[in-house]
């Protein structure tokens, strides 16, 4: 018989050159892990223990070179076990109730970082470890040599030192990702921190019905708390960083804190999308008011946090209870993303019977609604968007006016005053020989004689430290200010009362207040015609007022002086707080 390959054909794939190209399946790093992982949870493991090990290269530069994974979970028998690195092995191929199906998650994503694959598994206590391994450069070799690549039997070995702190007491499997060589700082993430950091806040999201549930997931000893998108569920990360930030943390005396400590946000939609028989389920939220609190905070330390801004736009696609996506979908709003959309969750949850019409891949990453699907979720969306903006609006609306009432009306000019008055030149007059009395007295023009000693306790303390303090208060008789000095310290009170408060100040103001585009332009220009009305008799009243006196420049040159070079000064350093 000849054997030439003419005959009896050829191999129809070059396993180990074949694998080498299958490296680049294009995994990210928590994307990867989570294959293992999801091996771990579909063997029923309750502790999954994920360590990453920081090591030197050969070019000294640091990398992740290893990483290991160990389950508590029912283990695999040697029939199994010697499959584990069997590109297209699986014990539920093709399964609708089952995260995994394909049968090459947990080898592609093995490749796709490292070099070499280790397995130790046992199915009782009682039992020896197995060991597998699939080692890609002595495949490449003996492929050159002309051999065929074959797993061997798994034999029984002892796990590795470096491990047994990790290990289950009963059956479980210990995976080893070795020789990674994708992993050098700087490709993925700057450093070790910032690649742990990814990885925890990742794997957080992706797993979170699980975490939530009971299931243990930790990485380098640090287990994760869940992370939900849509700030439903407790117990979370985002409810750990709230908790600080109200109980210890900046927001301590925020107008917003919630009381109880609660953080769940608004359900604005929950429905079901049905397809055939069988149904997914949209969920659309607003995050609550301690999270969006006022307008124009959605990216600072606290949203950071909270992973707010990368959520601007994203839809969560979960896959049985497994988040498969979590990006922006192309076409799926029927209006373009804006900013705050940030604070409001979307996910949308099916089963694996569905599989086809989301558009799910073998490296389990990504989603993309088919054109009908796509269609039912963007017509749901069409109307709780908005519907979720314009609550998140009244939200900041209440805010703007109870921080309003908080710091008063010329709360923030009053601020960037004080700055500005730093460099300026100090006071002389020599001030009310009783301060105290001024600021009490203060404090009962603002807030009235009903006010709790607390409230006026907590004004006082406000104010006792700016250099000015200015006041709208409702007073009798025709002064249009009234002015005091203590301390170097400049209380005015505006008289509410007074004409030009009533025709000019507060109409400018409520304009102020309002959105752009909310108020008819005519009454925008009425009041501006009338503010340049009202600042030209200003002017004309006053010069009045010093023609009531024999000698005004003498009583008033310096005055004048003064104003001036004060006004000009205060207009450069102040700009734009309101
Ligand atoms: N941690 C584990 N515990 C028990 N069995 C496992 C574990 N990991 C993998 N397996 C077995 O190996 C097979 C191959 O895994 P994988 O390549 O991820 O394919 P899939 O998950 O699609 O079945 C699984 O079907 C399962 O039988
Ligand atoms: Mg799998």
């Amino acid at each position: 018989m000849p054997t030439s390959p003419a005959t009896t054909g050829i191999p129809v794939v070059l396993t180990g050159q074949a694998l080498q190209s299958l490296r680049e399946s294009g995994y990210s790093l928590p994307a990867a892990l989570g294959e293992v992982i999801d091996n771990s949870l579909e063997a029923n493991a309750n502790a999954i223990r994920i360590r990453l090990d920081e090591g030197t290269n050969a070019r000294g530069k640091k990398h992740v070179h290893r990483i290991i994974f160990a389950d508590d979970g029912d283990g695999m028998a040697a029939e199994i076990l010697q499959h584990y690195p069997q590109i297209g092995f699986s014990t539920r191929y093709m399964r609708t109730d089952t995260i995994g199906k394909f049968g090459v998650g947990a080898k592609l994503a093995a490749l796709n970082f490292g070099t070499r694959l280790d397995v130790w598994s046992r199915t009782t206590a009682n039992e020896p470890w197995l060991h597998v391994h699939f080692d890609l450069a002595e495949a490449l070799e003996a492929e050159k040599r002309g051999e065929e690549i074959r797993l061997v039997p798994p034999q029984p070995s002892d796990v590795p030192q470096d491990f047994q702190d990790l290990l289950a007491e009963d059956a479980g499997t210990i995976v080893v990702w070795s020789n990674v060589d994708r992993l050098e700082h700087g490709m993925r993430a700057d450093n070790f921190d910032k690649l742990r950091l990814e990885v925890e806040k990742e794997l957080s999201r992706i797993f979170r019905v699980f975490i939530n549930d009971g299931i243990a997931i930790s990485v380098n000893g640090k287990e994760l708390l869940p992370h939900d998108p849509l700030m439903l569920m407790t117990g979370t990360w985002a409810e750990k960083v709230l908790t600080d930030y109200y109980t210890t943390g900046e927001g301590v005396n925020a107008p917003w804190k919630p009381d109880p400590l609660e953080f769940a946000a608004d359900v604005i939609l929950h429905e079901e999308v049905k397809i055939g028989d069988s149904s997914a389920w949209l969920t659309v939220t607003l995050y609550p008011r301690s999270v969006v609190r006022k307008r124009g905070l959605g990216r600072d330390k606290l949203a950071l946090n909270l992973r707010i801004p990368e959520n601007l736009g994203a839809i969560s696609f979960m896959r049985h209870d497994r988040e498969i996506s979590y990006t922006n979908v192309p076409r799926i709003f029927a209006t373009a993303v804006q900013d705050p959309d940030r604070f409001i969750g979307v996910t949308v949850s099916f089963s694996p019977e569905l599989d086809e019409y989301f558009g799910v891949r073998n490296v389990k990453r990504g989603a993309e609604p088919h054109d009908q699907l796509r269609e039912k979720i963007r017509k749901l969306l069409e109307g709780a968007i908005p519907e979720a903006r314009k609550r998140l609006d009244s939200y900041w609306g209440d805010a703007q006016r109870q921080a309003k009432e908080h710091a008063g009306e010329h709360g923030p000019i009053l601020e960037a005053v004080a700055e500005a008055n730093r460099t300026m030149p100090k006071a002389r007059a020599e001030g009310d020989p009783e301060p105290e009395r001024v600021l009490e007295d203060l404090a009962t023009d603002v807030l009235g004689t009903s006010a709790s000693a607390e409230e006026r306790e907590t004004y006082i303390g406000r104010v006792r430290d700016l250099p000015f303090v200015v006041e709208s208060v409702d007073f009798p008789g025709k002064q249009f200010i009234d002015v005091r000095h203590v301390n170097g310290k400049v209380i005015i009170e505006l008289n509410t009362r007074h004409r030009f408060y009533r025709e000019m100040w507060a109409p400018l103001r409520s304009i102020a207040d309002s959105e752009p585009g909310a108020r008819h332009s005519s009454e925008s220009v009425h009041t501006a015609r009338r503010t340049i009305e009202a600042l030209t008799l200003l002017l004309i009243s006053y010069g009045k007022a010093e023609s009531m006196h024999e000698n005004p420049n003498e009583q008033y040159g310096e005055l004048r002086d003064y104003w001036g070079m004060f006004l000009d000064s205060m207009m450069s350093k102040v700009k734009d707080v309101l």
